[in-house]
Order: structure tokens, then sequence, then C-alpha cells
């Protein structure tokens, strides 16, 4: 099912190869596929030049200066992928802008304030805020880790350790590939260790008292109540390859028109869900609440069969196909689960059944405004009372669908994604109390060292996800971080929504035992 990965030899990785390497056929695919890409990108970039107005900088030109006397936006200067035709063993090439001029002659209106979630990123950092991070502390994160990163000279570099779940590792350093080519020579020099597993490991009981000081910092996909992990968005916002799950910022646009086609009253009135029961037990307990002959929860359930849909070519797991149903179920997995942004972008009612683990954005839902909080326990009977209530309250149902799905849109656009990374990278990089070396033995990688030699299914989506231009605005402001008292309010104002329903939820079971009671 997997395709093998071949990488340039300077790129310590080996790859997930399960049946050794490409064969010939795919490599001649691949060159004609290069082929025709180097041919249509050159066919698009002398169209901009032959029919737009304004002047563009020279491409050797380290610096780009665009003038924009005649449109707010122009279109910067694209550089694809330059794989050279006939070796798969490519160097970085030496053309990509190391800095961007950001004269007044572009965009001069002052960059809007991140999202509110971005203050997470103070929140995170915090264990180091008084000690700073010193080279210690970054080694004694390296137990779990599946790879060092650093960052020295605007180059990337990174020194493996393990072999990641499927290709996480590699869509995880491909997507910092592409905050660098967006935001080329702007972070600092930094080194951090990454684990691509799911469960954070950093346990708080663990750093208290004389160990306080020295918390390793490891950064990983989610992170729960109890733990000190570092959040940092997960591969499948650069495609989630193995299952045919699109990069985001293409996805985002499919739902969206998705969401067009099938308007939220003419869809199916009931709580829809479909995932893989058999990774954790509450979401086994969760299929107890399927339709029966003798019982209806309002649920609609089904098993994700993957290796049946890996055969049918995935035509039944389309997320941007699967806003059918008034009511989305969110349940949690192993860990947090990416599918949490799919069913965030429906435009149906989330109700999500209370989770453990947060990832970088979920920490700026609020309940009952963007989503239904569901009890963990007795699943059943929160679903059939949401459901009920969303059936009875149409106009509220579908204001929460739709301030879900207008924060998807609009906080958590792919330009905030890179942004997230920046200032994370960027506040991280600031508490370093040493000099970031590069690893010994190890070349800098570059989007071609990793996507030129790659399968054709991987590099569809590197392709796809590839940022072609250096950003013509500076990252979005961060935000200062929450003082304790407003984050204390906002944690107990969350609690008391969440009350609120369960109150309500426990007085429409009251008064349906006691119509049955008469
Ligand atoms: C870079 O571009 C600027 C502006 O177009 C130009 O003045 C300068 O001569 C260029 N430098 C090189 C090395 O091409
Ligand atoms: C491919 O690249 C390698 C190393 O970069 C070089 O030694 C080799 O000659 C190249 N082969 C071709 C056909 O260009
Ligand atoms: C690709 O990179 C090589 C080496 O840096 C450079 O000579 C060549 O002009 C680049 N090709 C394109 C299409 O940018
Ligand atoms: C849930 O019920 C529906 C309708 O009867 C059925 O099609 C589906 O397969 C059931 N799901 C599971 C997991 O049994």
């Amino acid at each position: 099912m997997l395709r093998g990965y071949r990488f340039a030899r300077p790129f310590k990785f080996q790859g997930t190869s399960l049946k050794g390497s490409a064969p010939a056929a795919a490599a001649t695919n691949t060159i004609l596929f290069v082929g025709l890409f180097i041919v249509a990108s050159a066919i698009l970039s002398s169209f901009w030049v032959q029919t737009s107005n304004f002047q563009i900088g020279s491409s050797t030109n380290q610096t780009i200066v665009v003038s924009n006397k005649f449109k707010k936006t122009p279109k910067p200067v694209e550089f694809p992928l330059n794989c050279s035709i006939g070796n798969q063993t490519q160097t970085c090439p030496a053309n990509y802008p190391t800095t961007f001029s950001n004269t007044d002659e572009l965009d001069p209106s002052p960059n809007p304030l991140c999202p509110d979630y971005f203050r997470f990123i103070h929140q995170d950092l915090m264990p180091w805020k008084r000690t700073g991070i010193t080279r210690d502390m970054v080694e004694n994160a390296k137990k779990t880790a599946h790879f060092r990163l650093v960052i020295v000279k605007g180059k990337v570099y990174v020194e493996k350790y393990k072999q990641s779940i499927q290709t996480r590792d590699v869509f995880t350093i491909w997507g910092i590939l592409q905050l660098l080519r967006r935001y080329p020579g702007r972070l600092p020099d930094l080194e951090f260790m990454f684990d691509c597993d799911d469960q954070p490991v950093i346990r708080s009981r663990d750093y208290q008292g004389l160990n306080s000081t020295r918390v390793p910092p490891l950064f990983r996909y989610c992170g729960d109540r109890w733990t000190r992990d570092i959040v940092f968005p997960d591969w499948s916002f650069w495609g989630w390859n193995e299952i045919n799950i699109k990069p985001w910022e293409g996805l985002l646009k499919d739902v969206k028109k998705g969401n067009e086609r099938i308007k939220w009253m003419d869809r199916e009135p009931y709580a829809y869900w479909k995932g893989n029961p058999f990774v954790a037990d509450t979401r086994k307990d969760l299929l107890k609440c399927n339709v029966s002959g003798t019982q209806d929860w309002n649920a609609r359930l089904f098993i994700q069969d993957w290796i049946l849909e890996s055969q049918q070519g995935f035509k039944q797991s389309n997320v941007a196909d699967q806003c059918t149903h008034r009511y989305k179920i969110y349940i949690e997995g192993y860990a947090w689960s990416v599918s949490e942004k799919y069913i965030l972008a429906c435009d149906s009612v989330t109700l999500l059944i209370k989770p453990k683990y947060y990832d970088f954005f979920t920490r700026g839902l609020q309940p009952v405004h963007h989503y239904w909080p569901i009890r963990h326990e007795n699943k059943c009977r929160s679903i059939k009372f949401a459901v009920d209530w969303g059936n009875n309250h149409k106009q509220k149902a579908q204001a929460i669908g739709k301030a879900a799905s207008d924060f998807i849109q609009e906080e958590l656009k792919m330009d905030y994604v890179y942004d997230y990374m920046f200032h994370l990278l960027n506040e991280y990089a600031k508490l370093l109390r040493f000099e970031p070396r590069i690893p010994k033995g190890t070349t800098h990688l570059c989007s071609e060292s990793i996507a030129c030699p790659a399968n054709e299914s991987p590099k569809k989506s590197m392709t796809e996800s590839l940022v072609k231009s250096p950003s013509a605005t500076d990252p979005c402001t961060m935000p200062p971080p929450y003082e304790p008292r407003a984050l204390a309010k906002l944690y107990r104002r969350n609690i008391n929504s969440i009350t609120q329903v369960q109150q309500w939820e426990d007085k429409y079971w009251e008064n349906l035992s006691k119509q049955q009671q008469l």
C-alpha cells in the first residue's frame, strides 16, 4: 500500500521503502512529469511577464523587488521545484531568494493581529521563560525524538534518529521547508527535537521542585493537561498521502464548494461519524449508539475500511464529500485526531465528545459557539439530546455550524498555519542559551532534496503544497500572552457553557421519563 521513498544521498532518511526502489517506468514518468512541469511553468511565467504591467526583478537577483503601481497585490516571481532532468539526486538550487525586501511599495497596511489561539504559544513556552533553553535540555528531549531539526543561516539540517509512522516526519520537515520558502531568511538560528508519535510524553509531575528548571523542550502534534510537550501543526496540512487526503489549502476550497452544494437544511437530520473504531475503547463505545431496529439515538455510524477504500482509490473517503449530515461527531482516537479540522469545516454542527488532547488550534474553540459538547460517558443520551435540540432550534444550530466553518476557513487558513509555525519557532529561538550547530555529517535540505527523488504520489502532494514565492507581507502580529486571570476566566467561561448544556440535557431526559410514567 505504501510506496517507498528514495532520498538524495545527502539526506540521511532511509525512507519507508517496502518493495525496493521505484521501478524504471515510474522513474520515466517522473522525468516526463518534471519536464512538463518546467515547460508549463516557463509558459506561465512568460505569460505573466507579457500581460502584467508591473516590473518583476530578475530571479537571479537575491532580493526580489516588485513595483506595484497598478495593482494592490502583485503576482510575485514564482520558483517551481527545480529538479534537473535526468538526475534524481539533485542539489539545492542557488537561485531561491534568501531575503525579501519589504519596501514601502509593498502592501502598506499594518499586519493584522494573529488569531487568539496564537496566544497559547506563550503558554507552551512558559516552562523556559525564566531559565531559557540550554543545550542539555534539548539533548534530554532526544530520548523519544524521531529527528533533530536545525536552522543555521536560513538553511535546514536534519539528523534522523528513528523511523516514524508512515511519512509523518517527511511531511513535517517538508512543511518547515515551505515555511522557509515563504519567509526566507526571517527565522533566527535554532535547534529542536521532534517526536512524531501520537501521545505527549513530557509529564509535568516529573518536573516539579528542583527538576522544574530541567524540562526537555520536545515538539509534537498534540498535548494534554498533564504534559509540557510543545504543539506544532501536524503533517496533514501538506497532505496525508497514505490515505489520499490532499494538502489543506486545496481541500479547504473543495469543502467550501461542497458546503454550497448541500445546504444545512437539506442535510440528513442525524449525527454522522465514519472512522476506525479499533484504535480506542471510547470509539467502540460510540458504536453502541448506532441506529438499530429497536432504538434510535439519532446517530448514523460507519466503520472506515481503509484497505477496501485504498483498493477503490479512496472514492468513498473524500473528506469534502462527507458533509451530508446536519451533525457530525468528533471523537478522539489513540490521541488527538487529524479529522477534527475536516469535521469542523463542514458547516454541520460538530458534536464534540469530551476530548482529552488539544492540538495547536483547538484551544481557540468555544463550546456552544463553535461546537456542541457531548459527554464522554453516556454518549448515546448526549447525542440523542443534541440532535433533538438542534432540529428544534434550527437557526441556532446552523449558527454553530457556520461559526466553526468560518473559524476554519479564516483563522485556520494555510497563511495562519505558516504564521503559527513562524511565531512558535521565533519565540522558541529567543529562549535558546546556546549556539545552534549543524549536526555532523549532514548537508542542508531544501524542497528539491525531498521532492525530486520522491515517488509519484507523495510528489503530487508536495508539488501541490509547494510555496512558490516568498510572502509579500510580514507574518501577522503576535498577540500578547494571556494574563493568568484572563486565562482563568476563559476556562471558567468554557466550563460554564458545557455545564449549561449538561443541565439542559439532564432536564430533557427527566421530562422524557416523566412523560413515559404518565
Ligand atoms: C537586483 O535588482 C535590482 C533592482 O531591479 C537592480 O538594481 C540590481 O542591479 C540587481 N542586482 C543584480 C546583481 O542583478
Ligand atoms: C547527478 O548528480 C550527481 C551528484 O550531484 C553527479 O555526480 C552525477 O554526475 C549527476 N548525473 C547526471 C546524469 O547529471
Ligand atoms: C535550477 O537550478 C540550477 C542550479 O542552481 C540553475 O542553474 C537553473 O537555472 C535552475 N532552473 C530553473 C528553471 O530555475
Ligand atoms: C449503523 O447502522 C446503519 C444503518 O442500519 C448501518 O448501515 C451501519 O453499517 C451500522 N454501522 C455499524 C458500525 O454497524
